[in-house]
């Protein structure tokens, strides 16, 4: 291709708004490292907001090229605090990712922040050019709290690389957090990520293109603010997410509490249960090669969920809700779930599990062959694909699911288990 026309292309490209697909489709096709824009400028994106907590938050930055990074925050637009990563005295220096832990938060407060990130022309030892300090727009957000009658959150699933299915669940998270917001809800619920991100996990640049910097629908209003820089994304890992020969290295791009994939989050009225179902067969299987150890796991994770369900945030929740990849009831579910999770679940007054992995939208309510209703959420094709809001007002919850048109195809209600 002339260089001429590719620049004609790329900037018709641009214009239409295809940027983000463009640098996605090449880091997936060529795991290519990203360059900076015309512009200069080194941001691949904004910020993903990750492992939240009343007194705690991760700040991701996607970053184009080689970069040192920090961030700015505060309890006002004027900001005031800086906080770094440093380890054995280091700061950062990295080219597709800048990570800064937010510790000592106040909870339930609003903080406001901007990513710092200054481009690192490293030569040598002796011969490193830092060009100069670049900053993200002011963004906000609200620490988590154990407090309130009333909460939303967001759950997508089985994404799997699909870049329109992303761009049109950009739009319905924008929008839901809209409608949030004009009903008063509390800000800062949490969007799960429930499940296969990725097809399976090759290189760095792929987990940065789909993590960090997926597409956006830059027609939606808000969408442009990214789909976790003013609340938070809570991954939850699903069995694609656990394949590939790049998949130990996810955790330089996910961050969860206590760096574990199974974890209390309290929100409001709400515990959530997130548990981490792993692979879809048994450990046995030729296609692993020995490689996998997820019956111990669930194993492991159902002993933690005896002292895990006696903590306080759960016990005194008003309503408790697990978010697991692999249902644990009906067809295609979870064996190992059932047999160590789910009486548990089930003594601790859980009112709902919402899962994926299926690709077809699925609701089941309680009765005598399953303890707590049951939310599948649809698939990676844009006419599968569903955004599941979750309200909890008092003693009911309220799940809906919207189609990436925004159109509703299911309320469901759920009285709170107490
Ligand atoms: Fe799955």
């Amino acid at each position: 291709m002339q260089r001429r026309g590719f620049v004609a292309w790329t900037s018709a490209a641009l214009a239409a708004g295809f940027s983000l697909e463009l640098r996605q489709a090449r880091a997936l096709a060529r795991g290519v490292a990203e360059e900076p824009t015309k512009d200069g400028s080194i941001f691949g994106g904004p910020p993903v907001l990750q492992s939240p907590a009343s007194d705690a938050i991760t700040v991701f930055q996607g970053v184009r090229g080689l970069s040192t990074g920090w961030v700015e925050y505060g309890t006002t637009a004027s900001l005031g605090e800086r906080a770094d990563t440093m380890r054995h005295g280091l700061l950062p220096l990295n080219g597709l990712v800048q990570r800064v832990r937010l510790t000592g938060l106040k909870p339930d407060t609003t903080y406001h922040y901007r990513v710092g990130v200054a481009p690192i022309d490293f030569r040598g030892a002796y011969k490193i050019t830092r060009g100069p300090d670049q900053f993200s727009p002011v963004h906000s957000f609200r620490t988590l709290s154990d407090e309130g009658r009333r909460a939303s959150f967001l759950v997508i699933n089985d994404t799997h690389e699909n870049m329109e299915t992303l761009r049109g669940l950009s739009a319905q998270i924008a929008a839901a957090r809209r409608r949030h917001a004009d009903a008063s809800l509390p800000s800062g619920g949490p969007l799960f990520w429930n499940g296969d991100i990725f097809d399976d996990v090759r290189n760095d640049q792929q987990i940065a293109a789909n993590v960090l910097t997926p597409p956006i629908a830059v027609d939606a209003p808000g969408a442009e603010l990214g789909y976790a820089s003013q609340a938070p994304m809570c991954f939850v890992s699903g069995n694609h997410d656990v394949r590939g020969i790049h998949a130990r290295s996810l955790d330089m791009f996910v961050d969860t509490p206590g760096g574990l994939r199974y974890a209390i989050i309290r929100h409001g009225p709400i515990a959530f249960v997130v548990l981490d179902t792993g692979e879809d067969k048994p450990d046995a299987h030729g296609v692993y090669a020995g490689l996998g150890a997820f019956e111990a796991y669930r194993a492991q994770q159902g002993t933690w969920l005896d002292t895990a369900l006696r903590d306080p945030r759960v016990q005194r929740a008003a309503c408790r809700i697990v978010i697991q990849h692999i249902p644990m009831f009906g067809g295609g579910s979870c064996e190992g779930a059932r047999q160590h999770w789910a009486k548990r679940l089930a003594d601790a007054k859980v009112t709902a599990v919402i899962s994926g992995h299926t690709h077809h939208y699925a609701f089941s309510p309680a009765g005598p062959e399953q303890p707590f209703a049951q939310l599948v959420g649809g698939g990676p094709a844009p006419e599968a694909a569903t955004l599941i809001e979750g309200v909890v007002d008092g003693t009911t919850l309220t799940l809906t699911v919207r189609g990436l048109d925004g159109a509703v195809r299911g309320v469901h209600e759920v009285p709170v288990a107490g």
